[in-house]
């Protein structure tokens, strides 16, 4: 595969620089096999770590996984405590995968209502992963597009409230520097599993100009077979960014 690339590309071994996945369908694939809700979840914990090996290994720069919004709060408690888990879990247990795969760890989303296990193994992991310098992995956790343009615009009106910034200086640039992770690239690609055609309240001011790719495959059975036909895709796509190419 070639270096990662944001611009336009009908080239299908182009790797995409910033990748985004909606990791869905962990429900539905565990009652079609018959089992608890919660074991899609424990699945795609394994999906998980193939897709950010995988990603490392390819070359991509971020890749932001959808792993719990803000909306999933009003889930059955159970389930909520059982994800929160698999969360703790998985920072803790793919550390090593991590260091190996010089993969840094980063968070979007709302910490007010996260436990403060979860905080700590959360901000414990960012610790250990700051001077990786491979891939960006965005973990969305608490997280609502709405919510986080709420929070960059309440950050906004302190700054200019502070007389540290003009209102007529807000532009677009001053909008993204205050959103939960300004380093990470827009995503070139957004990934959805398990066929829904919707965006979910997901990097709404940052997949403006996503390719949006969209499987029947839910994310317990999103392999690198899948990614490879994603990353295929994007390769064939004709990105225009509203001008004439
Ligand atoms: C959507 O499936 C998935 C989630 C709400 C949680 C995603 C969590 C994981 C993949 C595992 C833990 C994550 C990490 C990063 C370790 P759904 O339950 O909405 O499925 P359904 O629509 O079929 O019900």
């Amino acid at each position: 595969m070639k270096q990662p690339v944001a611009a336009t590309s009908k080239d299908p071994t182009v790797v995409p620089r910033s990748v985004a996945v909606i990791m869905d369908g962990n429900g539905r694939w565990a009652q079609q096999a018959g089992f608890e809700r919660i074991r899609g979840h424990e699945r795609g914990t394994d999906a998980v770590r193939t897709t950010v090996t995988e990603c490392a290994r390819l070359g991509v720069q971020a890749l932001t996984l959808y792993a719990f919004s803000e909306e999933n709060w009003a889930r059955p408690k159970r389930e909520v405590a059982l994800l929160m888990k698999l969360l703790q879990r998985f920072l803790v247990q793919e550390r090593p995968t991590l260091m190996d795969n010089r993969v840094r760890l980063l968070h979007s989303g709302r910490r007010q209502r996260l436990d403060g296990k979860t905080l700590a193994l959360l901000d414990e992991t960012i610790a250990t992963t700051a001077k990786n310098d491979g891939m960006l992995l965005n973990l969305a956790i608490s997280y609502g597009g709405r919510q986080e343009l709420v929070d960059a615009v309440q950050a906004l009106a302190r700054d200019v409230q502070a007389g540290r910034l003009r209102p007529d200086a807000i532009d677009a640039a001053a909008i993204a520097a205050r959103l939960y992770q300004p380093t990470v690239p827009d995503p070139d690609l957004l990934i959805r599993t398990a066929g829904e055609l919707r965006v979910s309240n997901f990097l709404l001011w940052q997949i403006s100009y996503a390719e949006i790719w969209v499987t029947e495959v839910c994310w317990p059975e999103f392999g690198k077979q899948q990614l490879h036909a994603a990353f295929a895709d994007f390769g064939r796509r004709t990105r225009k960014f509203g001008k004439v190419p």
